[in-house]
């Protein structure tokens, strides 16, 4: 071995040398931006848990998506919320619904935006869960297949407004294979599933219960969301979604769980996606407007990990912001 004590330094010193080498590059194309989509007209409201994102109505989101094409995103994904909420998320299935509307109005203005729509039942339940369910003592038991049936219709309406992908996030076991069976026998084989496959519950889904006023009203969404602690069930969940037909499998939170992107990423080679949750977002933004971090080379350095780990694609509320920053 030769003794080079200045090796490691060599390339580091010169900011040549760190550019040509430098193994990862968050680019806007890898960027995902998320949107809000209320009823109305001309309505944007900031959402005070997530300071710097907006409810909005459908027209309001078209005009959004045109900002983000400008800025060199290619893609949004819509979140709804409904003007009533029943026991089975009736509204989830309305084709004259918000999120139908804003597809609708998004492919009219900017036709080349891609458009991702959220599948779930969680924002147009009274109770809150993102399938129908049953309160077992406190306990939410959910009856998956009975859930099923409503995420279909849910994501046909979706796919009839035109959505380029949808993506299930309830987390109902089956599920991609069942929106995939109902796409094709529709007619949408070009629909895309953008499955939600490691889904962890999480703490840090916090400041989106607000955002989309989700919060269930008893018990809590363990009994079909994942358990922080597993790895191998994520492999295992990841399995399944691909061989259902998803096109593109997510791990959700990101940044507590890169270690299963990246074993998600190395195991199946398959496209990867990973969101960068609400509250990932706000714990940035809040720390930011107290002046205790930089937000740029903080938002930046979690970006280029998520992107280090493993995913090719970033669902990330900051991903305005980081476009323009990524231009500079
Ligand atoms: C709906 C859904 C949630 C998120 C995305 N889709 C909330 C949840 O499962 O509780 C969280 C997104 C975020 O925190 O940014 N099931």
């Amino acid at each position: 071995m030769i003794s080079d004590s200045a090796r490691p330094r060599r390339l580091r010193n010169l900011k040549w040398a760190r550019d040509m080498f430098r193994e990862t590059r968050v680019v806007a194309d890898n960027l995902v931006y998320p949107l809000f989509v209320v009823p109305g007209k001309k309505f944007k409201k900031e959402i005070s848990s997530m300071p710097g994102c907006f409810h909005l109505s459908a027209d309001e989101a078209a005009a959004e998506a045109g900002r983000c094409r400008d800025l060199g995103i290619n893609a949004v994904l819509l979140f709804g919320l409904p003007s009533k909420k029943d026991p089975l998320g009736k509204e989830a299935y309305n084709p004259k619904g918000p999120v139908p509307e804003a597809v609708r109005l998004i492919k009219k203005a900017v036709p080349e935006m891609a458009v991702i729509t959220d599948v779930c039942l969680c924002e147009y339940t009274s109770h809150g869960h993102c399938g129908v369910v049953k309160n077992c003592g406190g306990h939410a038991l959910v009856d998956n297949d009975l859930t099923l049936e409503l995420l279909v219709k849910e994501a046909l309406v979706h796919a009839g407004a035109g959505a380029d992908f949808v993506a299930p996030s309830d987390m109902m076991d089956n599920r991609v294979g069942a929106i995939r069976k109902a796409l094709d026998a529709s007619g949408f084989q070009q629909t895309g599933i953008l499955s939600y496959a490691a889904k962890y519950s999480s703490a840090f889904y916090g400041p989106f219960r607000e955002a989309a006023q989700s919060a269930p009203q008893f018990g809590d969404r363990k009994t079909y969301q994942m358990d922080p602690a597993n790895y191998l069930e994520a492999l295992r969940e990841v399995e399944l979604d691909i061989m259902q037909g998803a096109d593109i499998v997510m791990v959700k939170p990101a940044l507590a769980y890169l270690d299963i992107l990246r074993a998600i990423k190395d195991k199946f080679q398959f496209p990867t996606a990973a969101y960068n949750v609400s509250g990932e977002y706000s714990m940035v933004k809040i720390a930011a407007q107290k002046g205790l971090i930089n937000e740029k080379a903080m938002v930046l350095e979690i970006l280029t990990s998520i992107k280090r780990a493993g995913a090719d694609m970033i669902i990330t509320y900051h991903a305005k912001e980081a476009a323009e920053w990524l231009r500079e």
